[in-house]
């Protein structure tokens, strides 16, 4: 399996701290963000990791990070030259998969688990947290003790169950992309992704155990930091 992290967008969320650097090199507590979501794939075992940037601070990754030589993995490096959705991103990685599985992490999402990959056999998996603002995330509709539905920031969520931003997925994704359409934010939507798994039943969604949080707003950014301080 190889491992993609997405660090593009615009950190518009973030400004001005996001004026002159990307959202994934600012600190969390004591390192740079992408470090986390590096290191979960690390600690999943795999060893081949792409991750995606916007045009502006692709060099700051190369100088931070290099060949991955430090961490023992091998680093490759792809450009989202606009910021058109973490789906669209994800597609820029197709040759980079070359028919393998992956597992894709958001480089604003920080987590504690050690995340089980080696038994995913095909179709899709997510991970699913518990949060007490579940209309910021991608929200599981749960029937069952299966999800029967995904809603993007929904209004009225039907359940507390945050859809994090981890996703494995077999080769299939990359066609699926490019069947889809920009939603009313004008981006390719991973919800739209997860669904199509949903609706053809091969959806698998396990729960996180430990803490998780993203970290592209002030709140959750100090939350970020405060729980790995913690946690240490
Ligand atoms: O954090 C989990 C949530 O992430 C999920 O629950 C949602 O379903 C999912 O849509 C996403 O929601 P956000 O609106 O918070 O995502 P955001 O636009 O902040 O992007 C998250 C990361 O994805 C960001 O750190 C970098 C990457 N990204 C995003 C966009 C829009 C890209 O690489 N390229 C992009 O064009």
């Amino acid at each position: 399996m190889k491992g993609i992290i997405l660090a593009g967008g615009t950190g518009s969320r973030l400004a001005p701290l996001t004026k002159v650097t990307n959202k994934h090199l600012l600190p969390i507590y004591n390192k740079p963000m992408i470090y986390y979501p590096l290191q979960t794939l690390i600690e999943a075992g795999i060893k081949e990791i792409l991750i995606i940037s916007g045009p502006g601070h692709a060099g700051d990754f190369v100088n931070l990070l290099g060949s991955g030589k430090e961490f023992g993995i091998r680093l490759s490096y792809e450009i989202q030259d606009e910021a058109g959705g973490i789906a669209q991103a994800l597609g820029l990685a197709e040759d980079f998969a070359d028919e393998e599985d992956i597992c894709v992490i958001l480089g604003d999402n920080i987590f504690q688990d050690k995340i089980e990959v080696d038994d995913f056999k095909e179709g899709a998996r997510i991970f699913l947290k518990p949060v007490e603002d579940p209309k910021r995330f991608g929200v599981a509709e749960i029937k069952e003790e299966k999800v029967i539905g995904i809603e993007e920031k929904p209004e009225n969520p039907k359940s507390n169950l945050a859809v994090t931003g981890l996703y494995v997925y077999d080769n299939s994704v990359f066609n699926v992309i490019k069947t889809l359409k920009p939603s009313s934010r004008g981006e390719l939507e991973i919800t739209d992704v997860n669904n199509h798994y949903v609706k053809e039943e091969k959806m698998d969604a396990k729960k996180l155990k430990g803490f998780w949080s993203d970290a592209g707003t002030f709140e959750s950014l100090y939350r970020s930091s405060s729980l790995v301080k913690k946690n240490q």
